[in-house]
């Protein structure tokens, strides 16, 4: 619980890109041994973005960052930090997070990628919530993006059919007492690597089976760790934004934390698992929507290759 401080870290302005290109199930069907009916069913994918050869990574984030600092309403070279979280980056070096600096004219922020798959987005927020209530950065700017098309093995039905790409960007600085990040969780477990991870010919190899089990356990275990941490209990919770990977996996999380289904975000059926984007793109939708409204508790978490899991419980608002 952050009793210490009095200054909270919050979100200022979202953005988020979504390649226009829709893949839809059936597209699989010509390819691999599945079917529209299989993928719906097991996981709650309906459709998913791809991005054009000509957009890599760091376009897709350069796009979402760009919308995040409008809706802040700052300029770019008061962005004393970036963070940009991925694990399919336009090349090992320089990070896609030095690439956007130089684009988006952020002059003045240090940058850095954070490698942590899925649970990429929450380690940033976790990370930027730090920097800013110790004082020592105003502005960070955190971005989740990721074109997983690019190390999609096409011949392997266990996971082709289950990604997409986008990138979703918030920028985070001081917000008023008692709003912003109440509480955070991170953790890992490297033993689990062997389930989910990127072999030698850069393509995604999983354990769906394994994956799935850790996921459902560890999604719950996250949600009530950061309220208890916050000292909220389950009813003070208004809106809960899980990572997007199978609505099965999602809702394991939502009937843990005992909440209606309106209560969740799910965006899993149009875009698939966007893995670091999948919360910051979810968060954007539901705002949009008119979902999340100021002072909501909202709890975001996620898990992924590593194995990682992060989660974050917010009370909304500047
Ligand atoms: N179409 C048709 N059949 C399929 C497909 C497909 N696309 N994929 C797998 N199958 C088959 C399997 O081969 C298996 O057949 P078998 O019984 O003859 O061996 C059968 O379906 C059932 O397989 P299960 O693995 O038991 O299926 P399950 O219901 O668990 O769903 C899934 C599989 C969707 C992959 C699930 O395990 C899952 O969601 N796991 C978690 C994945 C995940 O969220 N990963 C996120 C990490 S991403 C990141 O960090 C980058």
């Amino acid at each position: 619980m952050k009793g210490l401080f009095l200054m909270g870290a919050g979100i200022l302005g979202v953005g988020r890109y979504l390649p226009e290109k829709i893949i839809e199930n059936k597209a699989f069907e010509k390819m691999m041994d599945t079917s529209d009916e299989w993928i719906k069913s097991r996981t709650g994918i309906e459709e998913r973005r791809f991005a054009d050869n000509d957009i890599d990574t760091s376009h897709m984030a350069f796009y979402a960052a760009s919308e995040a600092i409008k809706d802040a309403n700052i300029q770019a070279d008061e962005i004393d930090l970036i963070l940009v979280a991925t694990v399919t980056p336009d090349r090992a070096f320089p990070s896609v997070a030095c690439m956007i600096q130089e684009q988006l004219g952020a002059k003045r922020a240090a940058a850095m990628d954070i490698s942590a798959a899925c649970s990429g987005f929450i380690y940033g927020m976790a990370t930027a919530d730090q920097f800013i209530t110790n004082n020592i950065y105003k502005k960070v700017l955190v971005v989740g993006v990721e074109k997983l098309s690019k190390i999609t093995n096409w011949k392997d039905r266990n996971t082709a059919v289950l990604f997409g790409d986008g990138a979703g960007a918030v920028v985070m600085g001081v917000v008023s007492e008692g709003r912003g990040i109440l509480a955070f969780e991170l953790g890992a477990d490297g033993s689990g690597g062997k389930h989910l991870y990127n072999n030698d010919e850069h393509h995604i190899v999983m354990n769906g089976r394994e994956v799935f089990k850790f996921a459902v356990r560890q999604m719950g275990e996250s949600c009530i760790n950061v309220l208890s941490k916050a000292g909220l209990e389950k009813e003070e919770v208004n809106f809960l934004i899980p990572h997007q990977a199978n609505i099965r996996i999602m809702e394991a999380a939502r009937e843990r934390l005992e909440l209606p289904l309106e209560k969740m975000s799910k965006v899993v059926h149009k875009y698939g698992n966007t893995s670091s984007s999948s919360i910051p793109i979810a968060l954007v939708e539901e705002l949009e929507a008119g979902h999340i409204k100021d002072d909501d508790v909202i709890v975001m978490v996620g898990f992924g290759g590593g194995l990682t899991w992060g989660g974050i419980a917010l009370r909304w608002g500047k």
